[in-house]
C-alpha cells in the first residue's frame, strides 16, 4: 500500500517551509504596524453561512465547497474563503460594541474543490485582512495600499492593481438588466457557462476567460457609467486616497469578483510572470454581507493574499528570503565519553540559542562531517578522548576553513563571539 497526498493539496517541506515562516512572520509585522490584530475562526461552518455569504449563484457556492454531514446530521462545509467566517465572529461576538472600525487578519488553510494546477489548489493558504465598521473611503484606500505594501516589503516588483466600483444595492439592479439586455442579445456567442450565467449571475460573464465571451463583453455596458452618486463620490474619493498615498492603479470597469456579497470597491493585484492564475490577492467592499448572515447594516472592506501564489513570485523573481541557512555548529563526536559530553553541550548551546546538531546514528567522523556539510554547518568541532582530557577543543569555520582553540567549558563565550 502506498499513500499520496489527496490530488490538490501539498506538503510543504524545508527548505520551502522557511520560506513560508518568513513570510508569515515579515508580514505579521507589517499588520501590527497598520494595527491589525489576528483573529482565528474555525476550518469549518455551517454550510449555510456560505450559501447566504458568498452567494448560491458563485462557482465557490455551486461547484468547490467541501460539504458533509457530521454525525449529528449538520451540514457543514470546510471554509473556502474567511471573509464570511469573520463576518459571522464579528456579529456572533458582538464586536460592533466595541471602537470601530475593527481590524483583523488571519492566516490559514482554505479549501476550495478546483481542478488543480499550477498556482491553484484544493487546500490554499490565504493572508487575509478585514475592516469592518467603516463606511470611510479612507479605509479603503488604506486596505488596498497595506495590501500592496506587504508584497512590496517582501521584495516584489511589476505588480498591477486593478480597481473598480461595482455599485452597491441601489444602482447595481439597474445595471444588471441594462447587462442582462445586452448579454441575451449576444446569447449565441456566449460560452455555455455564460449562456446559464445571463440569468443566475451576469456580472461574471464579465471576466469570462473565454475568448469569443471576452469579445463581446468589449461593448458591453460598463457599471462605472451606471453608479448611483454615493457610489461615484465613493470611488472617486477612493482614487484620490490613493492617488495621495502615491499607490499607482488602473481602473478596470470590467473588474467583478467571484464572490456576490461585495459592493462599491473592488480590487485584484496581478502578476503577469505568474500564468493562468495570475491573481496574488483580490478583495473590496462588502457593505451588505452583515445584513444577509447577521441581519445588521455594518460596512466593511478586506482582502485575501493566496500565499502559494505569493511564494511562486518571490520563487519567479527570485528573490532570496533571509532564513535559508543553515546550523551554527555540528558538533562531531569519537567514542561514547565525548558523545556525553557533546550531548551537554549541545544543550546548553541550545538553550543560548545557538542551532546546533550532533550525531545519532552511531557514525564514523567522516559520515558526521557529511551530515555536517549537507545541513550547511557554518562551524563543526571534532572531539575525542584528546579534547576531554585537555578541556579543550578546535572550532572550525566551514566557509573559511579557519580553525581556533577554546576551552570546552567556554564554549557558549566561543560560539557568541564567532557567530553573528
Ligand atoms: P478570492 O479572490 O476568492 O477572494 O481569493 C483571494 C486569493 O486567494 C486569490 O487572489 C488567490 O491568490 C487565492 N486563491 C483563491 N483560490 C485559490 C486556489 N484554489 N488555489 C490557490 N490560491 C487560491 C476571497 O477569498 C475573499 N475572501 C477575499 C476578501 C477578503 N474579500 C474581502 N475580504
Amino acid at each position: 500500500m502506498k499513500f499520496n497526498a489527496p490530488r490538490g493539496t501539498n506538503d510543504i517541506l524545508p527548505p520551502a517551509s522557511f520560506k513560508w515562516q518568513y513570510v508569515e512572520q515579515k508580514t505579521k509585522e507589517i499588520l501590527l504596524a497598520y494595527n491589525y490584530d489576528e483573529i482565528r475562526t474555525p476550518l469549518f461552518e455551517y454550510t449555510e453561512l456560505f450559501q447566504r455569504g458568498i452567494g448560491e449563484a458563485t462557482d465557490v457556492v455551486e461547484k468547490e465547497m467541501y460539504t458533509f454531514e457530521d454525525k449529528g446530521g449538520r451540514s457543514i462545509t470546510l471554509r473556502p474563503e474567511g471573509t464570511a467566517s469573520v463576518m459571522r465572529s464579528y456579529m456572533e461576538n458582538k464586536i460592533y460594541g466595541q471602537a470601530q472600525p475593527t481590524k483583523y487578519f488571519y492566516m490559514g488553510p482554505m479549501f476550495r474543490y478546483e481542478r488543480p494546477q499550477a498556482g491553484r489548489s484544493r487546500q490554499f493558504n490565504q493572508l487575509g485582512v478585514e475592516a469592518i465598521g467603516s463606511h470611510d473611503p479612507a479605509l479603503d484606500a488604506e486596505v488596498i495600499s497595506l495590501g500592496i505594501y506587504l508584497l512590496e516589503a517582501l521584495g516584489l516588483n511589476d505588480l498591477e492593481l486593478y480597481i473598480n466600483s461595482i455599485g452597491c444595492v441601489e444602482c447595481r439592479p439597474a445595471y444588471i438588466s441594462i447587462l442582462k439586455k445586452f448579454l441575451n442579445s449576444h446569447h449565441e456567442k456566449l460560452c455555455d457557462e455564460c449562456a446559464l450565467r445571463i440569468d443566475k449571475n451576469p456580472l461574471r460573464v464579465l471576466d469570462c476567460k473565454n475568448k469569443s465571451c471576452q469579445t463581446i463583453v468589449e461593448d458591453a455596458p460598463l457599471i462605472t457609467d451606471h453608479l448611483c452618486n454615493d457610489c461615484e463620490d465613493h470611488f472617486a474619493e477612493v482614487k484620490k486616497y490613493l492617488d495621495f498615498l502615491e499607490v499607482e492603479y488602473i481602473v478596470l470597469p470590467s473588474l467583478v469578483r467571484g464572490l456576490d456579497y461585495y459592493t462599491n470597491t473592488a480590487f485584484e493585484v496581478k502578476y503577469a510572470g505568474l500564468g493562468a492564475q495570475d491573481t496574488i490577492f483580490g478583495g473590496g467592499r462588502y457593505n451588505g454581507l452583515a445584513q444577509e448572515i447577521g441581519g445588521r447594516d455594518i460596512p466593511g472592506i478586506g482582502f485575501a493574499i493566496g500565499i502559494e501564489r505569493l511564494i511562486l513570485t518571490l520563487e519567479a523573481q527570485d528573490i532570496k528570503l533571509g532564513a535559508e541557512n543553515g546550523i551554527d555548529l555540528y558538533l562531531t563526536v569519537i567514542g561514547d565519553k565525548a558523545k556525553k559530553v557533546a550531548f551537554g553541550l549541545t544543550d546548553e548551546l541550545r538553550k543560548n540559542n545557538f542551532r546546533v546538531e550532533i550525531d545519532y546514528l552511531d557514525r564514523s567522523v567522516r559520515s558526521q562531517m557529511k551530515s555536517a556539510d549537507r545541513m550547511n554547518a557554518e562551524y563543526t568541532i571534532i572531539m575525542g578522548e584528546d579534547e576531554l582530557k585537555n578541556n579543550t577543543a578546535t572550532i572550525r569555520n566551514m566557509v573559511s576553513g579557519e580553525e581556533a582553540e577554546f576551552k570546552l567549558d567556554r564554549i557558549v563565550d566561543k560560539m557568541k563571539e564567532l557567530v553573528d
